[in-house]
């Protein structure tokens, strides 16, 4: 019999292992972006070098996800970037929303390949247009392409984790900037009384993203995990005026729950590359 690896004795210990990603942003000029990609139009275009190194970390992930046999994604929306109308479809790649379906699309499929997902919606800001939420149809296209099934949850997703309990995921959105530390604590508190009043069951995590900020605070009977991104600093103007606070954290993460619904984090961190903000000579 073959003699068991390290990680395959490790990965056993687990009885649920879930790949969790957020805020993509895919055809924002700072955010990942596929190898080689052909326009509705005909036309091709490639990564930046500063997108080359946030696809090299997103595939690292990838491959993360397959060493650690996930059987589960959890896509914790913005997805795609949208067609920025503030700034009139400046910063992307193509501003046609074919497009960014079809790149998001090439990005997706080896990490929902033969493994079931669930999907939120994110900031209406990227994901909406008139009449349609442009993630679920990305969702809905891996349906149509096998026999794995890929849920779209809409805003918010409470996932029976067994025997972890209720995660909640959402994309969220609070407009804490600053000290976010204290929306998580103010958001794990409302829902223990939400609980205490009958009104919502147990949530035992929290799962957002939003912020591209990763931050997992643990308390005894919760766990609470801010997400990372795969998108660069990008330069406007609300961002700007949080420059320092605005850098963002690279990367995804994977959720280990063992057979007494304990729950392991192993985050993926990767530096984020300056493309919009490089340092440049005097
Ligand atoms: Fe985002
Ligand atoms: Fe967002």
């Amino acid at each position: 019999m073959k003699k068991k690896t390290k990680l395959q004795a490790m990965r056993n210990r687990y009885v649920k292992r879930i790949a969790v990603v957020s805020d993509m942003h895919v055809m924002s000029d700072y955010a990942v972006f596929p190898d080689e990609f052909v326009k509705d139009s005909g036309v091709s275009i490639g990564p930046s070098d500063g997108q080359k190194i946030l696809l090299g970390f997103y595939k690292d992930f990838c491959r993360r996800v397959d060493e650690w046999e996930c059987n589960t994604v959890l896509l914790a929306g913005d997805l795609i970037h949208g067609q920025n109308p503030k700034d009139r479809g400046t910063g992307l790649g193509s501003t046609d929303l074919k497009d960014q379906v079809t790149a998001l699309g090439l990005l997706l499929a080896p990490l929902l390949k033969g493994r079931t997902s669930h999907w939120v919606s994110g900031s209406g800001y990227h994901n909406s247009v008139q009449g349609m939420k442009v993630e679920a149809l990305v969702c809905s296209s891996f349906n149509d392409a096998g026999p794995v099934r890929h849920h779209w949850h809409g805003p918010i997703a409470n996932l029976l984790v067994e025997p972890y309990g209720i995660i909640n995921l959402t994309h969220g959105g609070s407009g804490a900037f600053i000290y976010r530390e204290t929306a998580m604590a103010r958001e794990i508190m409302f829902g223990k009384v939400a609980y205490a009043s009958e009104k919502l069951p147990k949530i035992r995590g929290y799962i957002h993203g939003h912020w591209h900020w990763y931050c997992y605070l643990s308390q005894p009977d919760v766990d609470f995990i801010q997400m990372p991104c795969f998108v660069a600093y990008e330069p406007i103007t609300i961002f700007t005026k949080y420059y320092t606070r605005f850098q963002p954290d690279i990367g995804a993460v994977i959720l280990l729950i063992d057979g007494d619904g304990k729950m392991r984090v192993e985050r993926f961190l990767y530096p984020a590359p300056h493309i919009a903000d490089k340092v440049v000579n005097l």
